[in-house]
């Protein structure tokens, strides 16, 4: 059923402007644990609605009596299926909350909110990504519609680092794609355990893996923020412009839509210029990385 013609959440949100700061009620309708920390919603909302979102959204998810906290989407658009998925890891009170809750119960979800990756802009470029950590969350959302849309784009490289095996998120896509001759994965640990045959070290050793032609290559990486200095001093050795490497600025953040004031570095709000940025436009401000 589709409410008041919109089709899509977002196209609702815009149009009835409280709606920016009104959660609607949305159903889980599977959960998937991937680690003892990291937990997989797949989430309906009401009247048939679709979230509209692009890849490096977020939204604000909230349960009630306890709080809000932003979360990046992490399914692709390409896979909405009326559904999106929310990939969230266990640190305080909000997701903690949400951990708890099973499939049928219902949270608020306001969005999306950000500036997403512009992907129209990456048609016939090579792709590079290097999440790092939960980092695959928002960059999964990319992935899989840039894989949804593989003859568009030129070469797809994935090099993902996380602490230990155990921390490795979507271990099932992650044999999908090692098994594809159109991907060039790559995948190591900082400490590896009994079982761990791949390489170890930190995600910055996996660039000695890979060459690649950097006037038509675009960047993405998404991570810790330590991780930040480190991979951008590979890419720019390897030649990429500032302009085509794209990371995610994360900063503690209330309403979302450029209110409030939380999220700000410098004179930028990240929930609206951002959370998606290309290096270019952040190397100025001090407060960035
Ligand atoms: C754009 C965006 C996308 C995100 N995407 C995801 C995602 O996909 N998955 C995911 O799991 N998380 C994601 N996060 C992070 C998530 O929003 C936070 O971890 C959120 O704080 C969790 O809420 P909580 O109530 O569970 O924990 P909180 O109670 O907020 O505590 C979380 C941690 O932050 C610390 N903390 C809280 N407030 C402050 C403060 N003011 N200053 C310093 N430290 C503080 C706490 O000590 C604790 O270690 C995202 C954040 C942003 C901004
Ligand atoms: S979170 Fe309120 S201004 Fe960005």
């Amino acid at each position: 059923m589709i409410a008041n013609n919109y089709t899509t959440y977002e196209e609702k949100t815009m149009a009835v402007g409280e709606q920016l700061f009104l959660p609607a009620p949305a159903r889980i309708t599977a959960t998937r644990m991937l680690n003892p920390l990291n937990k997989v919603f797949q989430i309906e909302l009401p009247d048939g609605l679709s979230l509209g979102h692009r890849p490096g959204q977020f939204v604000e998810v909230s349960v009630l009596g306890v709080g809000e906290a932003p979360i990046s989407i992490s399914s692709s658009p390409s896979r909405s299926n009326g559904s999106f998925e929310l990939c969230v890891r266990k640190v305080g009170d909000v997701t903690a909350a949400l951990h708890s809750l099973e499939p049928g119960a219902t949270v608020g979800i306001r969005g999306p909110f950000g500036r997403g990756f512009p992907i129209e802009k990456f048609r016939g470029k090579d792709m590079l990504f290097a999440p790092g950590g939960l980092g695959l969350a928002p960059l999964r959302s990319l992935i899989n519609q840039v894989l949804d849309e593989r003859a568009l784009f030129g070469r797809v490289i994935i090099l993902y680092g996380a602490r230990n095996p155990e921390e490795l998120l979507f271990k099932y896509e992650l044999a999908e794609w090692a098994e594809r001759p159109d991907i060039e994965f790559h995948v190591s640990v900082d400490r590896g355990d009994e079982t761990w045959k791949g390489n170890v070290g930190v995600i910055t050793t996996l660039f000695r893996n890979i060459s690649i032609y950097p006037r038509n290559t675009v960047a993405f990486t998404v991570g810790p923020p330590v991780m930040y200095r480190f991979v951008l001093m590979e890419l720019l050795g390897k030649g990429l412009s500032e302009g085509n490497i794209y990371l995610s600025l994360e900063r503690h953040m209330k309403c979302g839509v450029g209110k409030c004031g939380h999220c700000q570095i410098n004179n930028v709000y990240a929930c609206q210029s951002g959370p998606v940025f290309p290096y270019s436009e952040i190397k100025g401000l001090e407060e960035a990385l």
